[in-house]
């Protein structure tokens, strides 16, 4: 399972890299309006950053726009996937990009038959949207799962992102189910790490080693 960090904070983003786990960024217009930095710089910024996909989202909502969009972002780095929404036109600029070579993160997925066209458009990335599903009273993984089948009765290489995480348990299904990559939180990739008996096993340890007065370096 490949490991993308959600976020457009460069320090973030730097120090979740140093923990050697981080294999790719996922940005929105959200994420990218919290940084309070120009969209552009801040995402050549992160390409530099990070050796896999940087996705960097168009905001025009017309194809022929969305493909001027995904020109100039594709100038920021020889890493960035183009993100676009799951509409007629954002599947269109995925299917004309796809063909062009360009990798393409399908966005703002919610049902599995979008998913489904996705692929179909020759999608790299298909990011379906767990937390604000489970936020409206759907069963977020349950969609995560329904795409693993889909995808896998017809080959379909598109790789399924799980997208909208919000806590560690998300990231265990999500793995269980067989999703190709998940983007953190970086609150939640550290929150993977952590765990009380780690704590207290480490601390009992320590304090063992200290009555043997030794060191090794
Ligand atoms: C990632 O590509 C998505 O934009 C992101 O995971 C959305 O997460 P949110 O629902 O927490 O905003």
């Amino acid at each position: 399972m490949k490991f993308f960090v959600d976020t457009a904070d460069t320090a973030e983003i730097s120090a979740m890299a140093d923990l050697g786990l981080v294999d790719g960024v996922t940005t929105n217009p959200s994420l990218i309006a919290k940084s309070g930095r120009d969209f552009l710089d801040v995402i050549k910024d992160i390409a530099g950053m990070v050796e896999g996909p940087v996705s960097a989202e168009v905001v025009a909502t017309d194809h022929a726009t969305m493909m001027k969009e995904a020109e100039k972002l594709l100038t920021l780095g020889d890493n960035i996937a183009i993100k676009v929404p799951l509409t007629p036109d954002g599947l269109k600029t995925c299917r004309a990009l796809s063909n062009d070579g360009v990798p393409v993160n399908v966005t703002l997925c919610f049902s599995a038959t979008q998913a489904l066209l996705a692929a179909k458009a020759g999608a790299a990335f298909i990011s379906p949207f767990i937390g604000r599903h489970d936020d409206v009273g759907f069963d977020g993984m349950s969609l995560i799962a329904d795409i693993r089948l889909i995808y896998d009765n017809y080959d379909f290489g598109t790789e399924i992102l799980a997208a909208s995480i919000r806590h560690p348990v998300h990231v265990l299904e999500a793995a269980k189910i067989g999703a190709d990559v998940v983007t953190l939180p970086p609150k939640v990739m550290l929150q993977l790490a952590n765990h009380p008996l780690t704590d207290k096993g480490l601390d009992a340890f320590m304090a063992d080693w200290a009555k043997t007065g030794q060191s090794i370096v």
